[in-house]
């Protein structure tokens, strides 16, 4: 069952200035605690750790074209030989609390680390498989140790999880024969079990992202999908799925012919972002990339590479749409991080430490988007509500204007000076005016208006 949240609806604010336009009502397909939670984290950091950081996105001294992670596929390496690079995986860097703490200090609420991607590589110490971390000079699980230091520092555990296999031999990308069904049987088994195996083994994961639903053995069979979904929340009631469990496409949420939807969420926005100012009908979150498309370590990165402000300012920009956003990197074959995310990791947790008030916690704003920045709300418990406006660069005349009688605000603060009062006027019966400091923050200034009930 669908249930409609009215996001937009309870303010009563004055008529809405120029630069306002309300924002829709959202669909959920729940609105349980575990799902709420996922909501209120909004932030989180994309890890993609498998073989091909060992190659970093080369084969035989030669560059291969493409995403890093997708070195198997573009290099068209046959499975075995592409197999070998688990006898020179050894993160002898590798230092799981360190990881943890710099997700704390970033800022970010939750981690999605890839414990299997499409080359079928496990980065745990599974049963049903020998392809795994034990075969490796590091020779024991890597999942443990983050999940523990991730849990002890406060941040959420996501497990990435990928359909698509090439390295199982029961793996079919379409079924074509009877002989691949039974095959295709015994790797959705194999899948479950690990699955289980993951949910069972490390009960602190809150939610399953999945990925490598697109051929046509799982799309064009939208059993396996339901099936799965099913066999899923009846081991570990409350877990969060993302909707590329579903057999459909990306980018939209999934429905079965019935009209019900996979998953839970929309996770279709890959290396982009709804049009600012609408509002996806679904919770969504999106991924973003440093540089243009490399999700797992490449030694050589080409094009523009976002800095800490451009993906603090999608943050913003995804948090005033109601929807979560996730950072990505892809760690070295040694366990350590590469210079330029250290530096987002940096730049994204300055900016945190002071906003995190305005990110997460937050809805989506009932305001729309107004021309010098974003809005976020928080409404309390109580039912007192807050107006966090992002401000990015300064509008004309220097000032913002709120579609606000001056009766509504409570008070102002700036989140930089949390401590003092930031001052306010009316500016006739339906504008508050709010002046702005003389150098805004590079990413974004942010002032907290609390409202009257
Ligand atoms: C894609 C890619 C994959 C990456 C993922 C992240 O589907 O196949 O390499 O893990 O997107 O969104």
């Amino acid at each position: 069952m669908m249930v409609l949240l009215t996001v937009a609806g309870a303010l009563t604010l004055a008529s809405a200035a120029d630069s306002f336009s309300p924002a829709k009502p959202k669909l959920a397909t729940r609105d349980d605690e575990p799902i709420r939670r996922w909501r209120a984290n909004r932030f989180g950091l994309f890890i993609h750790w498998g073989l091909y950081a060992v190659a970093g996105g080369e084969w035989r001294g030669k560059e291969i074209p493409s995403a890093a992670e997708w070195l198997q596929s573009s290099g068209k390496i046959p499975a075995a030989e592409y197999a070998s690079l688990a006898r020179q995986f050894n993160p002898t860097h590798y230092d799981p609390a360190a990881w943890a703490r710099m997700a704390r200090e970033m800022g970010v609420r939750y981690v999605t680390i890839t414990t299997k991607h499409h080359e079928g590589f496990c980065l745990w110490d599974s049963e049903f498989t020998d392809f795994d971390i034990v075969a490796t000079p590091h020779g024991r699980d890597l999942l443990g140790p983050l999940v523990k230091a991730l849990t002890a520092e406060g941040v959420d555990v996501h497990f990435y999880y990928s359909i698509l296999d090439w390295h199982h031999p029961d793996y079919r990308s379409a079924i074509l024969t009877d002989d691949d069904r039974l095959a295709y049987d015994r790797y959705f088994e194999f899948m479950k079990n690990q699955l289980r195996e993951l949910l069972t083994r490390y009960p602190q994961v809150r939610a399953l992202w999945f990925d490598g639903q697109w051929d046509s053995s799982y799309c064009e069979n939208p059993e396996y999908a339901r099936r799965l979904e099913e066999f899923l929340r009846e081991i570990k009631p409350g877990i969060i799925m993302n909707n590329r469990i579903g057999a459909g496409l990306i980018g939209n949420i999934d429905h079965d012919a019935t009209g019900r939807p996979f998953g839970d969420y929309n996770a279709g926005f890959e290396r982009l972002l709804p049009h600012a100012g609408s509002v996806p009908l679904y919770d969504w979150e999106a991924g973003m990339t440093l540089p243009e498309n490399q999700w797992g370590y490449r030694k050589v990165w080409s094009g523009h590479v976002k800095t800490a402000p451009e993906l603090a300012r999608m943050l913003i920009q995804c948090a005033s749409q109601g929807g979560n956003f996730m950072v990505n990197f892809g760690p070295k074959p040694d366990g350590t991080f590469r210079d330029e995310e250290q530096a987002v990791a940096r730049g994204l947790g300055q900016w945190m430490k002071q906003n995190s008030e305005a990110i997460c916690g937050t809805r989506g704003s009932t305001l729309g988007k107004p021309r010098w920045g974003f809005v976020t709300e928080r409404v309390a418990k109580e039912g007192s509500r807050t107006l966090y406006l992002h401000v990015l660069s300064k509008p004309a005349g220097k000032e913002i204007r709120l579609p606000l009688t001056l009766a509504q605000v409570r008070n102002c603060r700036l989140l930089s000076a949390p401590n003092r009062p930031w001052p306010f006027r009316a500016d006739g019966e339906q504008r508050v005016v709010i002046g702005l400091p003389d150098k805004l923050d590079p990413i974004a200034t942010v002032i907290a208006v609390e409202l009257n009930q």
